[in-house]
């Protein structure tokens, strides 16, 4: 649901690794690349893909760690609650100091109740909602999904304060 992020980082020039379960292609990515190519001048980003699972944090944070080849600048995140703080804590070594850091969240999450996690690095933070359409509702699409990722990772890399940013309506979704 993020490889839209990915595609638009690789299209700015960042070097992007992907800890994921799945492979998913970046079409973005290979875009810009192409532009890259006919512009001498143009960014060369990149998007790597390093297989991993957040049961295994500790071999997920050294793969990346091998894939990244130095410190890393910005960390864009969406890992389900239970394995949230291990992979954080995981990857942190993996961190340039003063790198900011996106959390997204697939739901409502009490503020209080967000153990924190790399709170030495300034975040954003993102919580997905839903969408009402007339009597029903339905889920964010991808592209929803990545516009309002890619706001948060903006701001992030604008140096501005922590945000809560809310896509769609995130008050309990409303059973049909
Ligand atoms: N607000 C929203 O719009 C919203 C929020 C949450 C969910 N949803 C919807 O609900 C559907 C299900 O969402 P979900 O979050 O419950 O999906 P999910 O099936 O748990 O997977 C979400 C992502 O997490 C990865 N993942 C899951 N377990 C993993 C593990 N142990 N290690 C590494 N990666 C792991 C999945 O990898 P794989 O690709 O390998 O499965 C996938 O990329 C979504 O397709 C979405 O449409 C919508």
């Amino acid at each position: 649901m993020l490889s839209g992020v990915s595609g638009w980082l690789a299209g700015q020039g960042w070097h992007v690794v992907v800890p994921s379960r799945r492979y998913c292609p970046i079409p973005a990515a290979a875009d810009a690349a192409d532009a890259a190519d006919d512009d001498a001048d143009a960014p060369r980003g990149r998007v790597r893909w390093v297989e991993a699972r957040w049961e295994r944090p500790e071999r997920l944070a050294q793969d990346a760690g091998r894939a990244l080849g130095g410190p890393a600048d910005l960390l864009v995140s969406w890992v389900h609650s239970t394995y949230r703080v291990p992979v954080l804590n995981a990857v942190a070594g993996l961190l340039a100091d003063d790198a900011p850091v996106v959390e997204v969240h697939g739901g409502s999450v009490p503020f209080g109740e967000l153990e924190p996690a790399l709170s030495g690095h300034p975040a954003q933070r993102v919580v997905l909602g839903y969408v009402r359409e007339g009597t029903s509702t339905r889920w964010l699409t991808h592209a929803e999904i990545v516009d309002g990722v890619l706001m948060a990772v903006r701001r992030a890399l604008a140096d501005r304060p922590f945000t809560e940013h809310h896509v769609g309506e995130t008050a309990s979704r409303p059973v049909h």
